[in-house]
Formats: structure tokens, C-alpha cells, sequence
């Protein structure tokens, strides 16, 4: 297929906001979980990324709380993360100085007994280097101590400081079903009011992600065509070609449903979907995303599928299947692998299908939206085309690649030239935004820390969206977890999944699009 690359002139490129103007205000950020490999591989260096750029306060502070009596050692190892995930040179100028903020805080996050030393230590920082009453609690633990670690925060004066401003941020999974996210809410809630807590999703934070509602809504050419009125179905997919990566024990627990549809794939479904907010603004946006996910009918169970990966090849090299990684029950039942149909039951989308898929170890990394347009009413080209090398006329695509080789692409028509015959083939119009904006090395943490630090709760997930997600999808656990299936692994590693997902869509007449990635 042919392709035209799109880019942006210079004279564009100079217009480009080289920088937020707004400045935090001066405080600490405490990061509870801290000896995990979330702070070491994302957060510190997206942390040091905004330090690069002038972002973060003058003063500032962080201060990593574990279990383990790691003291000095960790603001080094954190800077050896730094170094090897992030590529930046050990003599960078600002390395060092980024890392003397750092400081460390051994606790026990279960022992009340902690937390009125812990507050003492960051009160004496906070005098120290004059950093005021602000608090940010980062919550990268395992799961299971949120409330504990909340409920301390609570109960040790730490949530509501007299004069200055506090707030939590909270990792994923925000619980595993309906009721252990209600229960979770609940907590949190009586300890932090809702303009307090950032319930965070990184995919929120991808450029690609964001640009969704920029390319929706800062072009006036895209949205009249937005609707059922021209769009056939559109299909979501985040492939993996990664494993559980040493992660058995969460990962069993989890599955591909909890893991990723239930969070990451729901954000990208909503701001497809989302009618136009009336601004930029957190309470807009997550208004509008809310809706979207309220006005999707129960998925019936037999539009939902799963699949687990037994051995394959990936990437050219063997991997051993689910059932055989490290710390995973031999026999077990979770899913590597989801796929689902859903609806959206509004004006604009009544009766456009939804396809979502998500998986491991599957032949090709890429996360891609694609919209699949409808065909025009008649195809007066067809028969000609069908009979020369092109086949039949493809209805126009556009594809939004989330992630690797971001950008924009649209499939259309052309007359093969030369063809007296009129012979049409699919060709692409193609934006890439490393091309035209150049490579970033931003993970997506930066943007989401920066917005915790300045206090904009757009795009971090409300308690409303949080629960009506889960309402959605616990039917589907509890529905699987009723019955272990009897034919799995069912799909090879290196492969597109399972032939349930194929026949899912087989049944309306469609089929997965596996061309992804860049054309
Ligand atoms: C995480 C999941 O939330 O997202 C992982 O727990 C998954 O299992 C990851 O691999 C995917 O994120 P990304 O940014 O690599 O697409």
C-alpha cells in the first residue's frame, strides 16, 4: 500500500510551547513504596525530566518511605535508576543536584506507631529547606496497603494540613471487583475529600493518549463524521509481545480483563466516544467520560472471550507458555488474553460495535485505535478493482497508533495510475509524530506528576468512573472465575490470540486488524 508522510514546517515547530509557565508551589513528595521498581524506573526519572526542564519548585523534597532500612543507599540507587533507564549521563550537571533532594524513610506502612515519626521527619525537612505545609502522598505499594497507609494518614493529622495543601495520588489496580473498589473509595474518601485524590492511569499520561481529544476537537473536520451516521465499528487493541515479566504471583491474581480493559482500555474507549467537553477542564472532561461508560448496556458473556498463551516464538525466540513462568500455578485459569463486543448506547453510537482486545506474548507490541468507516452506498469502482491485483475497494480507516511509532494514519482510495480501467487501490495519508516533532523521551509520568503537583485533576480518574468501569466488568469476572476453562492455553505465544476472539467478530461479519503498527 502506498503512503504519503505528513509533517509540520519549522515555522510551526518554532510556535511550540517550549514549557508549562505555571510553577508548583514548594513541598514534599512522599513516596510510599518507594524500593519498588515503579519509582526507579518511571517516576524518578520522569521526576528528573520536569527538574531538566525548570519544572519542579525551587525547593523541593522527596522522600521515599519502604519497609527496608535502606537510608542513604537509596537516594544513590535511585540515581543509578536514573542513569540506566533513562540514559542520562552520571556527569550530567543537574544529576547531582536532583539527587540531594532525595531523601529516605524506613517505616512500617501497616504500624500507626510509624506515622507520627514518620510526620515529624518530613516536618523537620519541610523547616530545613523551607518548603511550607504541602504534602503529596504517593501510593506505589502493593494494593493491599492502601487503606492502611490512607487510614494512617488520617488518623496522624497528616491528610488535611491547617494551612497548606495535601493530596494523594493511587496507583493501579484501584481494586479487583464492584465491592473492593467501593470499599477502597469509601476509605479514602473519609480520610481525603475528592479534590484530593489522583486516581492514577499512565496510559492517561502517553502523548498519543492526550492527543485524542486534541485531534478530535482542535480540527473541524473530524467531528461531523464522528457518529454512527459514518463510522462501521471501531476496534481497540493493546498487543504486548512481553510476558508477565517475573510478575507471577500479581499477575495471577489479575488477568487481562482487571490488568488492562478494566482501566487503560476504558480511558482509550472514552475519549473516543466522549461527547465535546464544554473546556479543558477536569470536571468537563471526566463528566463527559463518565457518560460514555454509563451508556454501555451489561456485556452479555458470550461477547466477552479469554485466552491464556502455552509456548511459542517471539520475536525469533522461544518462550515458554503461562502455565510455565515463574511463581504461576501450573494449571492455572487466568487470562492472558480478553476480548470483548460492547455497545454504546447513545444518539451517536447506537448500533456501532466496539471491539476491545488486550494481550501477552502476542506477535507484534502495538496499541491502535482503528475506525472503520463505512463504505459509500455504491461502489461504482468495484467490480474493476476487484478484478486487477488491488481486490476489492477497502473502506477508509483511520488508525490512531498509541504506541510504538506514534501517529495518525488514513487509509483511502486512489486510482492506480495508468489504469484506463479505473483500478482503485488503498493508499495512506500518514502523520508520525517522531518525524514531526522529533523523539521524545518523556514516559508519560511527567505530565501526570506535574498535573498532581499543580493541582489539575483532569486527567486522573474520578470515584463515579472508577466504580461504573468495575460495574461493568465484575459480571465477566465472576462469570470466569465460576469456571475454569477446560481448553486452555489456547493461543500460542507470537500470535494474534485465541480463535474465539476471530469468531467474535467472525459472527458480524468482520475480522481483527493484525496489519498493525506502521504501514
Ligand atoms: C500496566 C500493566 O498497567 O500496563 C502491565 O500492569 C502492562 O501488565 C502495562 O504491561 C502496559 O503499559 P504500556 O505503557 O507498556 O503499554
Amino acid at each position: 500500500m502506498a503512503t504519503m508522510h505528513m509533517s509540520v514546517n519549522a515555522e510551526d515547530l518554532s510556535q511550540l510551547p517550549k514549557g508549562g509557565e505555571r510553577i508548583p508551589d514548594p513541598g514534599v513528595l512522599v513516596i510510599f513504596g518507594a524500593s519498588g521498581d515503579l519509582t526507579k524506573r518511571k517516576l524518578m526519572p520522569a521526576l528528573f525530566h520536569l527538574y531538566q526542564a525548570d519544572l519542579l519548585p525551587k525547593q523541593f523534597a522527596i522522600v521515599g518511605v519502604a519497609r527496608r532500612p535502606l537510608g542513604e543507599a537509596f537516594a544513590q540507587e535511585m540515581r543509578q535508576g536514573i542513569i540506566e533507564f533513562d540514559g542520562v549521563s552520571p556527569d550530567d550537571p543537574k544529576l547531582a543536584a536532583f539527587v540531594s533532594q532525595i531523601g529516605y524513610f524506613a517505616l512500617n506502612f501497616d504500624d500507626p506507631t510509624h506515622y507520627d515519626a514518620l510526620k515529624a521527619e518530613l516536618n523537620r525537612i519541610a523547616q530545613e529547606k523551607d518548603l511550607g505545609p504541602d504534602r503529596l502522598y504517593y501510593l506505589a505499594t502493593a494494593p493491599e496497603f492502601f487503606s492502611g497507609i490512607i487510614e494512617n494518614l488520617g488518623a496522624h493529622g497528616m491528610a488535611k494540613p491547617d494551612d497548606g495543601r495535601s493530596a494523594v495520588v493511587i496507583e493501579k489496580p484501584f481494586g479487583h471487583d464492584l465491592e473492593s473498589a467501593r470499599h477502597l473509595n469509601r476509605g479514602v474518601n473519609a480520610v481525603f475529600d475528592e479534590n484530593q485524590v489522583f486516581r492514577i492511569d499512565h496510559y492517561l499520561g502517553k502523548e498519543t493518549v492526550q492527543n485524542l481529544l486534541v485531534f478530535r476537537f482542535a480540527n473541524g473536520i473530524f467531528e461531523p463524521i464522528w457518529s454512527r451516521n459514518y463510522i462501521d465499528h471501531v476496534q481497540i487493541t493493546v498487543a504486548e509481545t512481553l510476558g508477565v515479566e517475573g510478575r507471577g504471583p500479581f499477575y495471577e491474581k489479575a488477568g487481562a480483563l482487571r490488568d488492562v480493559v478494566q482501566n487503560h482500555m476504558m480511558e482509550l474507549l472514552a475519549l473516543v466516544a466522549l461527547e465535546p467537553p464544554s473546556s479543558f477542564e477536569a470536571e468537563s472532561v471526566r463528566r463527559e467520560k463518565l457518560k460514555v461508560w454509563q451508556a454501555i448496556p451489561p456485556i452479555p458473556i458470550l461477547n466477552a472471550v479469554r485466552g491464556q498463551y502455552g509456548p511459542g516464538m517471539v520475536s525469533g525466540q522461544h518462550v515458554v507458555g503461562y502455565r510455565d513462568e515463574e511463581r504461576v500455578n501450573p494449571e492455572s485459569g487466568t487470562e492472558t488474553y480478553a476480548a470483548l463486543r460492547l455497545s454504546i448506547d447513545n444518539w451517536r453510537w447506537a448500533g456501532v460495535p466496539f471491539y476491545l482486545r488486550a494481550g501477552k506474548r502476542m506477535r507484534k507490541r502495538a496499541t491502535e485505535i482503528n475506525i472503520v468507516f463505512k463504505q459509500p452506498p455504491l461502489l461504482i469502482f468495484n467490480r474493476i478493482s476487484a478484478a486487477c491485483s488491488c481486490g476489492q475497494i477497502q473502506p477508509n480507516l483511520l488508525t490512531i497508533r498509541i504506541q510504538p511509532d506514534e501517529g495518525i494514519a488514513l487509509r483511502f482510495g486512489a486510482k492506480v495510475p495508468s489504469s484506463p480501467q479505473m483500478a482503485v487501490c488503498p493508499v495512506n495519508m500518514d502523520f508520525d509524530y517522531e518525524s514531526a516533532f522529533g523523539k521524545s523521551t518523556a514516559n508519560g509520568y511527567e505530565r501526570l506528576l506535574l498535573d498532581v503537583l499543580l493541582d489539575d485533576q483532569t486527567l486522573f480518574s474520578h470515584r463515579d468512573g472508577v466504580e461504573t468501569s468495575w460495574a461493568l466488568y465484575t459480571p465477566i469476572l465472576e462469570a470466569w472465575a465460576s469456571k475454569t476453562p477446560d481448553a486452555f492455553p489456547n493461543y500460542f505465544a507470537g500470535s494474534w490470540g485465541p480463535d474465539c476472539a476471530d469468531r467474535l467478530l467472525e459472527k458480524d461479519g468482520r475480522t481483527w486488524r493484525n496489519d498493525l503498527g506502521r504501514k
